[in-house]
């Protein structure tokens, strides 16, 4: 088991270069199995998660090899066999992206039931509607939820809510598909406009990917190709907020700033100096924090998945600020784990009421899930004292050397082995 040790920090200074996207890389690794050919994907990041999704696909009867770091070569001749273990599925919730892809290249698919997680219960309603709208008999039992469809057919699907994994699986499900699909009500995250970018690059025909409606055209058969994953914009946000948070300079790269908006919108409007280059930003702390209020949306509204990230900024801003999240029903688990160093938050329903000027002290904390766990580094590297944050696991998933990339900016952070 490993630990994290971060001590109070002085100000972050330097550069540092954010991986491939987490959430762009499992639909693409997953969308290979579309494929007949060779696939070569860069930026990979070295995440949990994606160690994951290689087990999955050689499971189902990929060649996986790689030839340099953050680079992986998929190649799916065939297909032998498509049922997703249990044990996988309750690792990593993604597997779920293996059914669309699995059930249009050979008419079967069988997932085990994702459980919820930490943040919510994780329904998958909207992904077996419109799978079963295309023609699929969805029969779930034992706990595995097992898809059929000779041929899937072209549908008009309107999504009750822009779910991003229900429209990325229906969009991997319609390009093999007969005919024409409509998505209406369409996630439009960057991540849907980067699988459709590899998807188009394989010959699929898809219209209107980044827009809440998207056509896709069914073709016979797709090929492999070579793509390079867009970069992580959940990472580059959290290092957005250690910079302002330890009043320090940092100038992030490999970064799309135009997927930052809703972060540099409100970090702007806490008073924090943010500055845009090409494929970079400058984000630079020091002046006093101003409370802020967020709620969360769908994409461009502002990332739930930054929810905990800027409720810890908020905690040392100059008055009291208001988190609503509206994605996910229980996304402040790590609140308990904040207040054990010292801030002063109250939790009501989906808002959360955050005090600032809050001195916090060094505790034992947990990361209770992913993001939480990037919350409570961050605000270890302000606290007095000494932090420990366990549980690590929940931060490897999905942050590639977040420890080493802090300490390379000059903050006081270090792994440890415990027994
Ligand atoms: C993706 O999860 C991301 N994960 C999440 O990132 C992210 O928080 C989320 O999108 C929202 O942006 C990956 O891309 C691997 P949703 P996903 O389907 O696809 C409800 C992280 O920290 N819903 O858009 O599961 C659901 O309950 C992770 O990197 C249904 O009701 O998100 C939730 O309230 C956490 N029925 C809301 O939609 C469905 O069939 C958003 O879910 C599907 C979803």
């Amino acid at each position: 088991m490993e630990n994290l040790i971060i001590n109070h920090s002085k100000p972050l200074y330097g550069e540092v270069t954010v991986s491939g996207s987490k959430n762009a890389v499992l639909p693409i690794l997953a969308a290979t199995v579309l494929t007949s050919g060779e696939n070569i994907i860069h930026d990979v990041p070295e995440l949990e998660d994606v160690k994951i999704m290689e087990e999955i696909l050689s499971t189902v009867g990929s060649k996986i090899s790689s030839d340099s770091p953050n680079s992986l070569k998929v190649e799916t001749t065939a297909i032998k066999n498509f049922e997703i273990p249990y044990e996988l599925v309750t690792k990593m919730r993604a597997s779920i992206l293996l059914l669309g892809p699995l059930l249009a290249r050979c008419g079967k698919a069988s997932v085990s039931f994702p459980g919820g997680c930490a943040i919510g219960s994780r329904p998958i309603d909207l992904h077996l509607k419109g799978l079963s709208a295309m023609g699929a008999d969805i029969e779930q039992s034992n706990g595995l939820i097992t898809a059929s469809a000779k041929k899937l057919i072209g549908k008009k699907i309107y999504l009750d809510f822009p779910s991003v994994g229900a429209t990325e699986n229906l969009i991997m499900a319609a390009v093999l598909a007969e005919g024409e699909t409509i998505l209406e009500n369409a996630a439009i995250e960057p991540e849907i406009v980067d699988l459709s970018t590899y998807l188009s690059s394989c010959g699929a025909q898809i219209q209107g990917a980044g827009t809440d409606t998207v056509k896709i055209t069914g073709v016979p058969e797709l090929k492999g190709s070579e793509h390079t994953v867009i970069s992580d914009r959940i990472e580059a946000g959290t290092f957005m907020i250690a910079s302002a948070i330890t009043g320090g300079n940092v100038l992030i790269k490999n970064v799309i700033p135009a997927h930052l908006k809703p972060i540099t919108a409100k970090l702007k409007e806490a008073n924090i100096e943010v500055s845009e280059e090409l494929n970079a930003i400058r984000v630079k702390g020091g002046n006093l924090i101003k409370n802020v209020d967020i709620k969360t949306l769908p994409y461009p509204g502002f990332p739930t998945d930054m929810q905990a990230q800027f409720a810890t900024l908020m905690t040392t801003s100059a008055g009291n600020s208001i988190i609503v999240e509206t994605i996910f029903e229980n996304r402040f688990l790590y609140v308990p784990e904040l207040i054990r160093l010292g801030a002063n938050i109250k939790i009501d329903g989906r808002a959360a009421v955050i005090s600032g000027n809050a001195s916090l002290n060094g505790a034992k904390v947990k990361a209770t899930d992913l993001r939480a766990g990037a919350a409570l580094i961050l605000a270890g590297l302000v606290a007095d004292g000494v932090t420990t944050v366990t549980d690590l696991y929940h931060i490897d998933r999905g942050y590639e050397k977040l420890d080493q990339k802090l300490s390379a900016l000059g903050a006081n952070i270090s792994r440890i082995e415990t027994e």
